[in-house]
């Protein structure tokens, strides 16, 4: 009766649904039970003939009382008995070296989760299916809820404390997560995507930190502008003038700001970069209401840099762009129709190579291209290699296994990502660049 729950999608989803559906049908059942002969009884016995029937004086009946008695104290026990069996698998901290422990905050109106090796994201999260994961839960501001219903999983997201959650992922698939505590205005916007996908395409997700050299190889302005929708800004300010929470960011820089007490100032960088750190410290009239949080050591002095620069082009001058999906091109059929070095250059511009490795013999984060096609070096060990396609295989493959002297171990692998043929033209490609 009454099959209402969401996909079961953890290892404890059905016990959790099996308890609450026992429950569920047993209430209904005793509900039907006892409103029914109620009603039974009031219509039979019913005054019929305009006239008062005492009725009989009953003293009691052993038989019936212990029958009562017993029945739902069994009931009870078992109740209680599987409720507390299920709340400490609930509850379980989840340990091991196979567990995924990602550490994940909540703040006015958004959830950024942090993995082991660094990497961050906000507003969603990938994990393996069949692997235990336990989400450790914090707070920057106010108290939030950790609610994923398919995994059955729930938590209060305490400021200043730290709570968690222990899952395991049975299907892929995507997931929602909500906030299920009050917490201000665009708390029904303060959702996450919880993707529970295959171990082999985890690995490559959690590997992959493109991402954060993207932001490397960015102007401020630009990146300012994914922060300004990555850090959650766009819930309070927006770009084209329109008052939300906060003020909005069209014209702000240079407008000058009036305080409480009749005090002013210009929108400069020191302005807004205190305004970013301790918003408390300035509150502009007319915006004493909602108290911004803090955004120290959350933002590194960059990304500060990053967010000044781009309120500054928001001068008006320009429309703003809203921000786009990425759009999907059909790049397996073209890549293809290439010869491996059209390839090898493609993937060069494409994939971020040229993030890192120069053309020019320049040395970038990377060694340069340039020349490097059986060249002869050192790795930070003492040992030699030849740059021959073995050695460019597996750089590709395992760049943090052997690194050349005078360069860190920061390349993302591209296991995964590249097939043979495309790692055959990157060779093919680098024979080209010649000294
Ligand atoms: Cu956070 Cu509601």
């Amino acid at each position: 009766m009454f099959r209402y729950l969401p996909e079961q999608a953890s290892e404890l989803a059905p016990e959790v649904d099996w308890i609450h559906h026992w429950i569920t049908d047993l209430s209904i059942f005793f509900t039907v039970a006892i409103c029914g002969s109620m009603l039974y009884f009031a219509i039979k016995y019913r005054k019929r003939d305009g006239v008062d029937h005492e009725t009989p004086r009953i003293e009691g009946n052993n038989l019936l009382e212990i029958i009562w008695t017993v029945v739902p104290t069994i009931i009870s026990v078992i109740i209680a008995y599987y409720g507390v069996v299920i709340y400490q698998d609930m509850v379980e901290v989840k340990k091991g070296g196979d567990v995924v422990v990602i550490n994940a905050r909540g703040r006015q109106w958004a959830w950024d989760f942090q993995y082991d090796n660094g990497k961050s994201i906000t507003n969603e999260f990938v994990v393996p299916v069949g692997r235990p994961t336990r989400v450790v839960l914090t707070s920057t501001d106010v108290l939030h809820g950790f609610f994923i219903p398919s995994m059955r999983v729930k938590k209060d997201v305490v400021p200043g404390a730290y709570t968690h959650v222990s899952f395991t992922p049975v299907k892929e698939g995507t997931y929602n997560t909500f906030c299920t505590e009050y917490c201000g205005r665009e708390h029904s916007y303060m959702l996450a995507k919880l993707r529970v996908v295959s171990e082999a395409e985890y690995q490559r997700w959690v590997n992959d930190r493109s991402d954060e050299l993207i932001k490397k190889s960015m102007s401020p302005a630009k990146l300012g502008g994914k922060l300004y929708y990555e850090k959650g800004c766009n819930a309070c300010h927006s770009l084209n003038g329109s008052k939300i929470v906060g003020p909005s960011f069209l014209k702000l820089y240079g407008k000058e700001r009036e305080f409480k007490d009749g005090s002013k100032v210009e929108a400069d960088e020191n302005y807004i970069k205190t305004s970013i750190l301790y918003p408390q410290q300035q509150i502009v009239k007319g915006y004493e209401l909602v108290a911004m949080p803090s955004y120290k050591g959350q933002l590194t002095d960059e990304e500060i840099g990053g967010l000044i620069a781009y309120i500054r082009t928001l001068d008006g001058s320009q429309p703003v762009e809203e921000e786009k999906e990425e759009e999907a091109t059909d790049a397996a059929d073209q890549l293809a129709a290439m010869k491996p070095v059209e390839r090898g250059e493609w993937i060069y511009q494409n994939k971020l190579c040229i993030t890192c490795h120069s053309l020019d013999g320049s040395k970038l984060i990377g060694p340069s291209f340039k020349g490097l096609w059986m060249k002869e070096g050192e790795m930070q060990d003492g040992s030699k290699y030849v740059a021959d396609a073995e050695y460019i295989k597996n750089s590709i493959l395992y760049p943090t296994k052997e690194i050349v002297k005078g360069y860190q171990g920061v390349m993302p692998s591209y296991q995964g990502q590249l097939n043979d043929d495309d790692i055959n033209g990157v060779i093919e490609y680098l024979k080209t660049l010649k000294e």
